[in-house]
């Protein structure tokens, strides 16, 4: 069976194409100087993602430069929270400062339908974006999963071990439970509007997964993700989801089996060749080479794109990262890896 068609759109339908399709996650960010150059324009991060002309060129920025299969987004998982009122800033050299939720009145007080009139630019963004990309290109679309969104609301900021977001989901599941479900209502609206507005395939960004117990991941990661993933499979059969749950570790089978995602990221501890035999026909896999492989570059690089691609042989897969490129990369190495896997047909 041989499907025409955008290379990374026809990967995620589950068919093995070769060369393999290619993009990074923070694909568009620091390490690039014109990146740095626009960001220079607008300290105010949140304002910098809500201002279409700005958030439109540093996505286009890397497709120019090194012609990836795909195109995500730029914005950040922390955009929903803050349209719906929640109290998020970014602090230059600290990263995201948020309210911390302690009660059901904050959770109560998350409004979708203010949140609609803030994120709207976003839709702008993915609206202008259809409009300038290469015809090859998918644009990608994507949202923070419920619970590593709802663990910044709960914590207040980034954490090591996201404790307190931990104790509450064991300790008052009554009020997490509230404060996913409302993420998870938001989220499906968020990603909805995404696809109408012109996004071709969505990702979802659950980045602390992994700090969860078995039990846990099933209750907060798994489930509010099938959800999700059944609400868009509804009303856009033909979009992709990507799920991507850091640090699933043996959990990812469950995970892919439990959520129906129709692709799954890997994180760089996994072995891709157990990924490949352990996920369910036709779910595609995407990963997973180490962000400090591509600072590395050279033969260091070679050898893991090399036996990345053994180990996923005859397997529908999307090379990309394990974790977003670091600021510190430099940008030839990106070329470099395009280059190794569209040479390692
Ligand atoms: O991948 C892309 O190119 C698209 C844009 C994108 C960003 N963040 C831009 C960004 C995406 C998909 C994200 C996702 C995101 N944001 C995640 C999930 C993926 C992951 O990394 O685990 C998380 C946890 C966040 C939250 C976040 N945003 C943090 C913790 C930080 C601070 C850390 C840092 O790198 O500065 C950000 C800021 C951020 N998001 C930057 C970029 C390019 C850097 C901000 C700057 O330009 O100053």
């Amino acid at each position: 069976m041989m499907t025409t068609g955008k290379p990374l759109l026809v990967a995620l339908a589950g068919e093995v194409v070769r060369p393999a399709p290619v993009w990074l996650m923070r694909q568009a960010g620091r390490y690039l100087p014109e990146y740095r150059a626009l960001r220079a324009r607008e300290p105010d991060f949140l304002r910098f993602c809500l201002t279409p002309k700005l958030a439109t060129e540093v996505t286009l920025q890397p497709i120019r430069r090194f012609g990836l299969d795909g195109a995500i987004l730029f914005s950040d998982i922390l955009v929903p929270p803050f349209a719906l009122g929640h109290g998020v800033r970014f602090v230059e050299g600290e990263g995201p400062v948020l309210e911390r939720v302690t009660s059901r009145a904050q959770v109560e007080a998350l409004d979708l339908s203010r949140a609609r009139g803030v994120w709207a630019p976003v839709m702008e963004t993915v609206r202008r974006l259809r409009g300038a990309l290469p015809p090859g290109v998918t644009l990608i679309g994507f949202a923070g999963a419920p619970f590593t969104v709802a663990a910044y609301m709960v914590e207040g900021g980034g954490s090591r071990d996201f404790a307190e977001a931990r104790r509450m989901a064991f300790a008052e599941p009554g009020l997490f439970g509230a404060l996913v479900a409302r993420l998870e209502e938001a989220t499906i609206d968020y990603l909805s509007a995404q696809v109408e507005a012109g996004a071709e395939a969505l990702m979802l960004f659950d980045s602390w997964a992994g700090v969860l117990s078995p039990a846990q991941f099933r209750r907060w990661v798994i489930e509010p993700t099938a959800r999700i993933a059944a609400a868009l499979r509804a009303r856009f059969p033909a979009v992709p989801l990507i799920g991507f749950p850091r640090g699933a570790g043996p959990m990812l089978g469950d995970y892919a089996e439990g959520t129906g995602a129709q692709a799954v990221g890997l994180d760089t501890a996994l072995p891709a060749a157990w990924a490949a035999r352990i996920l369910p026909a036709g779910v595609t896999g995407q990963g997973n080479l180490d962000p400090m492989a591509l600072v590395a570059g050279g033969a260091a690089l070679a050898e893991e794109v090399a036996t990345l691609m053994r180990a996923v042989a005859g397997r529908p897969w999307v090379v990309n990262l394990g974790h977003g490129i670091v600021p510190q990369t430099p940008p030839e190495h990106v070329a470099e890896l395009v280059a190794l896997v569209r040479a390692a047909s």
